[in-house]
């Protein structure tokens, strides 16, 4: 007989089997909520109310803070730095975790003045669709193909710069920001837009002084001129916009790759991210920069075999009869210098963390990072942890001679933030070792021992040095 859908529903036994399936489903939705909310949180201290423990990260090296807390709690601990919870992990599988498996779990985050300063609108402060476009986009004009084309402008760019230093007493990390800036508007602006590159310096250079300001929007305070730089800056890039609009050509470059018809970027859109990469291209390039020449300065072996392998490349295009200017293909044979560098991306480690947020309450072994906790992936610690490389405090570029452990070599980051500028950047070391090693020598001077972060770690002094031509 059949039973009317009626009768079914309105039986008291289905009625009250009902109420306790959903009486059950709530209990199991509460157990497992409150079995989560009782994980342990990571081993640690938070320091005081609000100000956690920012006093004992600023008041010294932060490598300090970070090793001893390493030595006391392990490879994961809880700490409260600059008013935020934060969870710091300096193992490479949690690196993992949280940058590559589970990275949609915990998001980018900034302080809010920087996301005003670059741009709200820049690569960096997204996930999802919005950001895969404009990672699509940058790679485009930054990867290997796209940058092969630029290697003699480069080099140009290069010759002009040691030029310029010779004979003089120079402070290297200012000199180097000069020539990563140029090499940066050649990536995104190609060789056009000349007219307005230094207008476009000279606003930047406004810019980045208020990077590490407190952000106090009054007249004359560093935030205020930084955020009026910032909109000449905007008023630039429009004008140039319009100009390559006018003309109807297309281009290889970065600034040609966002503008693409089908991507259907705004204009603030891509000045945002314009900033962004004149950001992110220019002073880590030009710190790593100045490690490579302290290591090469402090390492006389290691400068002759770099000097010797750039000296080969510079004889066989001689002997060959080949133009001597620099193509790919000479800086695919230069893997002494290539070591180097990866060498000083891992003692110097420029970026010494990252950070993330987590968007729920997440669990990793055992513990529960919550929700709106800030994760710091710590490069540094990973770097120089001897389990990963042995003796690591040394600078010894054979090391790389045998690739290093999955995940714990990451200068460029690790997942789908990771940095889309490698390639360019280790292409603009390669270029300016080939001519410093090749034609000048140069000698440091000062004292030699000193670390500043700010915000990327340097030597001392920008490190000061007096360079001239070999004879
Ligand atoms: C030696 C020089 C450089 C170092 C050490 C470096 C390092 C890094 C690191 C560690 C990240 C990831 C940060 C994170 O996960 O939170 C990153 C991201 C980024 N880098 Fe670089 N970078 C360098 C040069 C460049 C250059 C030349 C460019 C120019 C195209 C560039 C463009 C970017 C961009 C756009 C991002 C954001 C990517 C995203 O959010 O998807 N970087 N960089």
């Amino acid at each position: 007989m059949e039973i009317p859908m009626f009768s079914l529903v309105s039986s008291p036994f289905i009625f009250l089997a009902s109420l306790l399936s959903l009486f059950l489903l709530y209990a199991l939705a509460w157990m497992l909520i409150a079995g989560r909310r009782r994980l342990p949180l990571p081993p640690g201290t938070t320091g005081w109310p609000y100000i956690g423990e920012t006093f004992q990260l600023y008041s010294q090296n932060p490598n300090v803070f970070f090793a001893s807390k390493v030595k006391r709690y392990g490879s994961i601990f809880k700490t409260h730095v600059l008013g935020c919870p934060c969870v710091m992990i300096s193992n490479p599988e949690a690196a993992k975790f949280v940058l590559v498996t589970k990275s949609h779990l915990f998001k980018p985050t900034f302080p809010a003045s920087k996301e005003r300063m670059l741009g709200r609108q820049a690569i960096f402060f997204h996930q999802g669709a919005y950001h895969m476009k404009l990672r699509k986009l940058v790679m485009r004009a930054v990867m290997p193909e796209a940058i092969k084309d630029i290697v003699s402008d480069i080099e140009a760019i290069v010759v002009d710069t040691l030029r310029s230093w010779d004979g003089m007493l120079i402070n290297t990390f200012q000199e180097m920001k000069t020539y990563t800036f140029n090499a940066a508007l050649l990536s995104i602006f190609g060789k056009d837009d000349v007219l307005y590159r230094e207008e476009l310096k000279r606003c930047y250079y406004i810019l980045e002084k208020g990077y590490n300001s407190m952000p106090i929007n009054l007249p004359g305070t560093l935030f205020n001129k930084s955020m009026k730089a910032r909109k000449e800056l905007a008023q630039i890039l429009a004008k140039i916009l319009c100009s390559r609009r006018q003309r109807k050509e297309e281009s290889k470059d970065l600034l040609g790759s966002f503008m693409g018809e089908k991507e259907g970027l705004t204009d603030d859109q891509i000045a945002d991210n314009v900033i962004g990469v004149m950001f992110a291209a220019r002073d880590t390039t030009a710190s790593v920069l100045t490690w490579t020449v302290k290591y090469l300065g402090e390492n006389p072996s290691i400068l002759q075999a770099v000097t010797e392998e750039q000296e080969t490349i510079m004889r066989c295009k001689e002997k060959s009869g080949e133009d001597r200017i620099l193509t790919w293909a000479d800086t695919r044979k230069m893997p002494i210098t290539s070591r180097v560098i990866q060498e000083t991306l891992r003692v110097a480690s420029i970026l010494s963390f990252t950070f993330r947020e987590a968007v729920e309450d997440v669990e990793y072994e055992g513990y529960l990072i919550p929700k709106g906790w800030k994760v710091l992936p710590l490069f540094r610690n990973i770097h120089h942890s001897p389990d990963n490389f042995p003796d690591p405090e040394k600078f010894d570029p054979s090391r790389f001679e045998v690739a290093p452990k999955p995940n714990t070599f990451m200068p460029f980051g690790n997942g789908i933030h990771s940095c889309p500028g490698n390639e360019l950047a280790k292409l603009e070391i390669l270029v300016l070792l080939h001519h410093l090693t090749t034609k000048y020598r140069w000698s440091m001077v000062g004292p030699q021992n000193g670390i500043q972060y700010g915000p990327f770690a340097l030597p001392q002094n920008g490190l000061p040095i007096r360079l001239s031509l070999k004879t």
